[in-house]
C-alpha cells in the first residue's frame, strides 16, 4: 500500500461502512488497440494471466483494507473484459464476493466488444450472476467501423444485443460515438433507432477525442481524414437531444461517474469524496512490476448518456 494512503485509511473506511460503495473493476487488456483510443490498456498478450492475477490480488486486498464493506453496483470495464474466458470470470466472481458484501447488490454490470463475444458467452456471464452489459457498438455503419479500427461489423454488433436478450440481459446499453470523420447526422440518427428497436435500453454517447498519442490523430494531422466542425457536433447532440425522447429513452445528460465509486485494478481509479483521494493507481499496476509502461495518459472524455450510469 502507499505511504500516503495510510493517514486516509479512518476516513475511508467509515465512508465505506456508512453505506454501500459501487465497485468499479478494471480489467486493462484488449485484442487489438482501435485507431481513436487511448485508454488504459494494452495488447501484450503475456501480460493477460497477470493482469488477472493483479486484479484479483488488488480486489483482495481493498475488500480486506475497507473491512469488507456492502457493495450495491458492480462494475467490470476496460480494456475489454469480454475477453475474460468464463472461468476467468468465475474466479474473479468469487474473489469479489469474499472480499466485499454483495447483499445490498443491484446491479453488475459488465463491458463488451461485439468481436469477442458469442452466445455461450452471454449465457455463462447471465449464470454468473452479470444482469447488465455494456456493448461498445459504436457506429452501426460498417465503412466507419473499419476507419476506427475496430475488430467487429455492424451486423456482429447487433447480433451481440440479440445474442445477449436470449440468454437474458434485459439491461443493455450500448457505446455510439460522435464526430467520426465522414459520418453524416441522419446516419447517427438512424442507428440511435435500430440499437433501441434491437433491444437496447441506454445510449452513452462518446463525443471522440483524439489524443496526441492514437493512430487517428496521425491521419488528421496529415490531413487524410477531417473532423466535423464544432457546430456539426453541436448539431448532432441537438439533433440527438430531440430524438431520444420520441424513442422512449430521457434526454440526454452529462455524466462521469456521479456516485463514488471505489476502482480496483491498474487504471481502476476511484471518484467521489473520500475514494477520490487514494493515490495508488500506477502501484496497482502490473507493468510496474515488469518494469514497462502498460497505459497511456489519461485523457479527457465526454460522455453523455440517456439513463443511468454510463
Ligand atoms: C472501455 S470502452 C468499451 C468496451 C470495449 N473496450 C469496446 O471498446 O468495445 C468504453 C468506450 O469508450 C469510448 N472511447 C474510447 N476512446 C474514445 C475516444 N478517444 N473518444 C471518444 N470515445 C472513446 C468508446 O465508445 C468505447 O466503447
Ligand atoms: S475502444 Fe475499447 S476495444 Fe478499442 S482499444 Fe479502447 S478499450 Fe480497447
Amino acid at each position: 500500500m502507499k505511504q500516503e494512503l495510510i493517514p486516509l485509511l479512518p476516513e475511508l473506511r467509515c465512508a465505506a461502512k456508512a453505506e454501500p460503495i459501487g465497485l468499479y473493476l478494471h480489467y486493462p487488456f484488449c485484442r487489438a488497440r482501435c485507431g481513436y483510443c487511448s485508454f488504459a490498456s494494452t495488447q501484450d498478450q503475456r501480460l493477460q494471466g497477470p493482469i488477472l492475477e493483479r486484479l484479483l490480488g488488488d480486489v483482495k486486498a481493498w475488500g480486506q483494507v475497507l473491512t469488507r464493506p456492502e457493495v450495491d453496483t458492480l462494475y467490470l470495464g476496460g480494456g475489454t473484459p469480454s475477453l475474460l474466458e468464463l472461468g476467468e470470470l468465475e474466479a474473479l466472481g468469487r474473489q469479489v464476493r469474499e472480499a466485499f458484501d454483495l447483499s445490498p447488490l443491484a446491479e453488475a454490470t459488465i463491458e463488451a466488444n461485439p468481436g469477442t463475444v458469442d452466445s455461450t458467452w452471454f449465457q455463462g456471464t447471465r449464470r454468473l450472476g452479470w444482469d447488465r452489459l455494456s456493448l461498445g457498438v459504436q457506429t452501426l455503419d460498417d465503412v466507419l467501423l473499419e476507419r476506427l479500427g475496430r475488430i467487429h461489423t455492424a451486423e456482429e454488433g447487433l447480433l451481440a444485443i440479440q445474442e445477449a436478450r436470449q440468454a437474458g440481459f434485459q439491461r443493455i446499453s450500448a457505446d455510439l460515438m460522435v464526430g467520426i470523420p465522414g459520418q453524416n447526422l441522419s446516419r447517427i440518427l438512424e442507428d440511435a433507432r435500430t440499437l433501441v428497436d434491437a433491444g437496447v435500453e441506454h445510449l452513452s454517447i462518446y463525443l471522440l477525442d483524439l489524443d496526441k498519442d492514437c493512430i487517428l490523430k496521425g491521419d488528421v494531422d496529415a490531413g487524410l481524414l477531417h473532423l466535423p466542425s464544432e457546430d456539426e457536433v453541436a448539431d448532432v447532440f441537438e439533433a440527438l437531444q430531440e430524438e431520444l425522447p420520441r424513442l422512449g429513452l430521457p434526454p440526454l445528460k452529462r455524466s462521469w461517474r456521479s456516485c463514488p465509486f471505489w476502482g480496483c485494478g491498474c487504471t481502476g481509479a476511484s471518484t467521489g469524496r473520500p475514494y477520490a483521494t487514494a493515490p495508488r493507481t500506477r502501484a496497482s499496476s502490473p507493468s510496474w512490476k515488469a518494469g514497462r509502461r502498460l497505459w497511456s495518459p489519461p485523457s479527457r472524455r465526454v460522455s453523455w448518456c440517456g439513463k443511468g450510469a454510463s
